[in-house]
């Protein structure tokens, strides 16, 4: 690889994934590790296999499925771990173990409970078990950017003889400035023996909102690997966003003189797919995939554009993947148009698939004059839900307004096939529906966010419900778009109750999962 190649890990499905409300089921990560290969990413860290039996399933089937990055599972220093990645890993074409162990001061006393020997004899110890599989191993020294120097020094040194062929710097808690963050990777440069062999990644959290000026600051001192998550997904504040990163090192080209092999068109629907599994929706003013990332919406910025465009732009939007004027679609679009725009919008479905958001493509053309992104959007999920769930929606009505009680009547349909009703009141009509939705399912939520917004700027737009609820203290997020608000919610408030008894049965079946499949 040439010495301006940036090599991109990407870490969406395991830091990005550790991220409150974000787990995905298996059937959502293989698409999103489809979506990455296809982005063109180097490496996928897919989970970490000793964490759970689903964590394990992940990377296995990755690893089995996914041809092109290499492959990754993390692993703490010790055989257990490390043994588990590898039978994880083992049918990869392009295994890679990750093994980590934390190094500074406050780690070392007051969780590992170890003194520097011991950290750098299991580090060692680590990199060597790993290493014996045959496979590439990489080291993270965690809490690196709070590690004393001299002793960082030391562990690189020591598990770069062992065979890590990739050390990672970990600022694990975010707490590093780009000088100092830089400054560590030269001292490493210039202190460690056999790290010019070696490629020198970046992991950088964003605590303080610097974790894409850290990894930067450290590619111009020749780290050559960043660790990234699509949308900056990950624990806390996020990890260093790849868009982010991409976009900097390409737009800034000669400054950083740094290539990689993201096809940087598939950033807005790779982006856009992320958002949608995991329900955490991407800010309006976010760089580069953010809703108004390319809007101009100053009459002197307006101006300017229309005279040139590079007055007030610095990338074009067609470059990740944003089409300059909304398509809008019609009664008249055929299928190919169509199945563009949902590749385009993240999505990723079969041909079943795709005929079946098709005619109902047309069905809405006949009702709706112009269909938008957010139209399409809808049809394709209701076409990704429709699979096995556990209870869908047959007819749902409710009645409010002052001087009544608000009141509903729910009919649910359960897999075996049998139609349930009921009817009820809340404190309103919404709220109606939703207790009257856990009475007919007996599942139990604690609601704590719920938002109705029009998906689409005309008068005809559909209407968007989300909702987050808590069940046994884990986030669960709903999301459904009709033509009626009120079937919006009961939708969106299904989802979240199918996606409870899929944690139930999970936990009761963790190897194959509810119904066999997610
Ligand atoms: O932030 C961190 O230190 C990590 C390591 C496991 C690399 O995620
Ligand atoms: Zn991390």
């Amino acid at each position: 690889m040439s010495d301006n190649r940036l090599i991109i890990f990407d870490t969406t499905l395991r830091d990005g994934e550790q991220s409150p409300g974000c787990s995905m089921n298996l059937a959502e990560k293989i698409e999103i590790a489809h979506a990455l290969a296809e982005l063109g990413v180097d490496v996928i860290e897919a989970g970490f296999p000793i964490a759970s039996p689903g964590d394990f399933e992940a990377v296995k089937t990755i690893a089995e499925q996914v041809t092109g990055p290499i492959i990754c599972g993390l692993a703490r220093c010790n055989n257990d771990d490390i043994d588990r990645a590898w039978e994880a890993l083992r049918n990869a074409s392009k295994p890679r173990i990750h093994v980590f162990l934390a190094t500074s001061a406050i780690h070392r006393e007051f969780k590992l409970r170890m003194a520097k020997e011991e950290i750098v004899r299991r580090a060692v110890a680590g990199v060597a078990r790993a290493k014996n599989y045959g496979v590439e191993v990489e080291f993270s020294p965690e809490d690196a950017a709070r590690t004393e120097l001299e002793f960082l020094a030391e562990v690189v040194e020591r598990v770069i003889e062992a065979g890590a062929t990739t050390v990672n710097i970990p600022d694990t808690v975010g707490y590093a400035v780009p000088e100092q963050y830089a400054a560590a990777i030269r001292y490493l440069k210039q202190n460690v023996r056999g790290i010019d062999n070696v490629v020198i990644s970046v992991h950088c959290h964003n605590d303080l909102g610097l974790a894409v000026a850290n990894s930067l600051a450290a590619l111009k001192e020749g780290a050559r690997q960043v660790e990234c998550t699509i949308n900056g997904l990950g624990e806390r504040a996020g990890n260093c966003a790849l868009e982010e990163i991409i976009m900097a090192i390409r737009t800034r080209n000669d400054f950083f003189k740094l290539d990689s092999g993201i096809q940087t068109r598939r950033l807005m629907p790779t982006s856009r797919l992320v958002a949608r599994v995991t329900g955490m929706q991407v800010q309006r003013n976010k760089a580069i995939v953010g809703q108004n990332a390319f809007a101009h919406e100053a009459g002197i910025h307006q101006d300017g554009m229309l005279k040139h465009a590079q007055t007030y732009e610095i990338m074009l939007p067609e470059d990740v993947g944003v089409s300059r004027t909304e398509l809008v679609l019609g009664k008249h679009s055929g299928r190919h148009a169509l199945s563009q725009r949902i590749r385009d919008l993240g999505y990723h479905l079969d041909n079943e698939q795709l005929n079946k958001v098709f005619d109902q493509f047309k069905t809405l053309a006949d009702r709706k004059k112009t269909i938008y992104d957010g139209d399409i959007e809808a049809l394709a999920e209701l076409v990704l839900h429709s699979g096995p769930v556990v209870w869908t929606l047959e007819a749902v009505t409710c009645n409010g307004g002052s001087g009544t009680v608000p009141s509903a009547a729910v009919a649910l349909w359960h897999k075996e096939g049998v139609i349930h009703r009921d009817a009820g009141t809340g404190d309103g009509p919404i709220d109606a529906v939703f207790k009257t939705i856990e009475r007919i399912t007996n599942v139990y939520v604690k609601l704590r966010k719920f938002s109705v917004t029009s998906v689409t700027e005309d008068e005809d737009a559909q209407g968007e419900a989300q909702i987050e609820a808590e069940y046994e203290g884990r986030v669960l997020r709903g999301r459904a778009v009709s033509t009626d608000i009120i079937d919006a919610s009961a939708l969106a408030y299904l989802q979240v109750i199918n996606r409870a008894i899929l944690r139930e049965q999970i936990k009761m079946n963790p190897q194959t999962g509810p119904l066999g499949s997610a």
